[in-house]
């Protein structure tokens, strides 16, 4: 026998029982999105390397560490799997030209890929949905995004979710801190650990983004940003405050919160919560006004965010006192003699056309044991044909979850019946 094979570490298979579950989060985030105008956008799952190179950041660790990129073997170009959404959404709306005269709501879900070390929450293959506002300015956006997601937690009623909010204010106050951050950083070298070192003069902000508890004291010791910002940042980021107050969501600030990807600039927030271990950070996002341009595109603002879909499914699946409620079929057909079949047959699709959800029964078996497949179908009723019923041009109609008779009608009566006592819909 050959060797049985396996999945790749940190990449999941959802079996029917949990793909029914996100089938359920994904109809709530669905209409959760239309609420507030968005419209979907789907992106291939594979882009050019550089799209991430100059999109995320040379200096990320998503860039650095974490892309599976590859050569493609017959043309020899760089491609990587898409480690995140906003890069090859922006790619996309530049290329079709989406933002001429008006800007777009997009949104995207599907999967994503980092190479992390997998753990509760952290995975390989993951997924995201994410949220993109191209073409905004204003605050007003940055609150809206925040807001929506607020409305999105309390309608799947997660619970013990904290909102971190910072600005990184424009290129110039960047610019400004950036100096004063690598002298001080300077300062401190020889305590910096091999990451900080090697990022102090590329991409200085990051080492304040650091997991290293050893390096904790520098961190807090480190000039802050916020302290940098200019009059038009220090507005912006207050409107988004008062817009936030204004909707009654809480926030908390977080100078030191500066995000793992390089392209934001003033809002950025994190939504983390107590309740998932070290992978506290659920959704994230901000304002990314230079992407545009830095991809290629007439300069445009934008601003967006995503959520991990794991990390709130355990969330929200963990707040509920009930299950989601597995798919059932309304009716399973169960069948037995040559005349049957094709009476069965015809009077499933029938079901069908009138708009039940019919499992007919394949491969056999004795009444019995068809009687029992049905029952574990989770079927509310059981419709039964033998060659006599067929004979007859009848079939019998039993509930499976409920003592009562069994009974016999015709297939037109079927439909009503089943209408009224699934739907209570009487005919007319
Ligand atoms: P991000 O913070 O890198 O942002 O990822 C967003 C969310 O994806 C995280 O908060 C986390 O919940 C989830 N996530 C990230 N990595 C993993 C993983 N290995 N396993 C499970 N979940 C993970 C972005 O990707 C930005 N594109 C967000 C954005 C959109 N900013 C503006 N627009």
């Amino acid at each position: 026998m050959s060797t049985k094979l396996q999945g790749l570490r940190g990449m999941n298979d959802l079996l029917p029982d949990e793909a029914e579950r996100w089938e359920a989060f994904e109809a709530i985030v669905r209409d959760w999105l239309k609420s507030y105008g968005y419209r979907p956008i789907r992106t291939p799952i594979v882009e050019a390397t550089s799209l991430f190179c100059r999109g995320v950041g040379e200096h990320t660790d998503i860039v650095e560490k974490e892309m599976y990129s590859f050569e493609d073997r017959l043309n020899g170009e760089q491609i990587t799997l898409r480690p995140e959404g906003t890069a090859s959404c922006v790619r996309s709306v530049i290329e079709h030209n989406l933002l001429f005269q008006q800007p777009q709501r997009l949104y995207y879900s599907g999967p994503m890929f980092r190479h992390e070390r997998p753990q509760k929450g952290r995975y390989r293959q993951f997924h995201q949905v994410g949220v993109e506002a191209l073409g905004f300015a204003g605050p007003d956006i940055d609150a809206e995004h925040i807001v929506m997601c607020r409305r999105l937690w309390d309608d799947l009623g997660l619970e013990d979710v904290e909102l971190q909010l910072n600005s990184l204010g424009d290129a110039e106050e960047r610019a400004r801190h950036r100096s004063e951050l690598i002298a001080y950083l300077q300062r401190h070298e020889a305590d910096l650990d091999e990451d900080g070192k090697r990022r102090l003069l590329t991409n200085p902000l990051r080492v304040l983004d650091t997991k290293n508890p050893a390096l904790q004291g520098i961190v807090e010791g480190a000039p802050q940003l916020i302290a940098y910002l200019g009059e038009e940042s220090l507005k912006h980021f207050e409107t988004v405050q008062a817009l936030l107050r204004e909707a009654a969501v809480p926030y908390r600030i977080n100078p030191r919160l500066v995000r793992g990807l390089d392209y934001y600039n003033r809002t950025v927030f994190e939504w983390t919560t107590s309740r998932l271990g070290a992978q506290a950070t659920f959704c994230g996002g901000g304002r990314y006004d230079p992407l545009i341009a830095q991809l290629g595109g007439r300069p445009a603002p934008a601003c967006g965010f995503a959520m991990g879909m794991e990390r709130v499914m355990l969330l929200w699946l963990e707040g509920q006192d009930t299950d989601v409620p597995l798919v059932s079929p309304d009716v399973y057909v169960v069948h037995q003699g040559d005349a049957a079949l094709g009476f069965a047959f015809r009077a499933a699709e029938q079901l069908r056309s009138a708009g039940f959800s019919v499992v007919f029964h394949c491969g056999g078996g004795s009444f019995k044991s068809q009687m029992k497949k049905a029952d574990g179908s989770r079927a509310t009723y059981a419709v039964i044909v033998g060659d006599d019923e067929a004979a007859a041009g009848v079939v019998a109609l039993k509930p499976l979850r409920e003592v009562g008779e069994q009974i016999s009608v015709t297939p037109e009566r079927l439909t009503e019946l089943l209408a009224d006592r699934l739907y209570g819909v009487q005919p007319a």
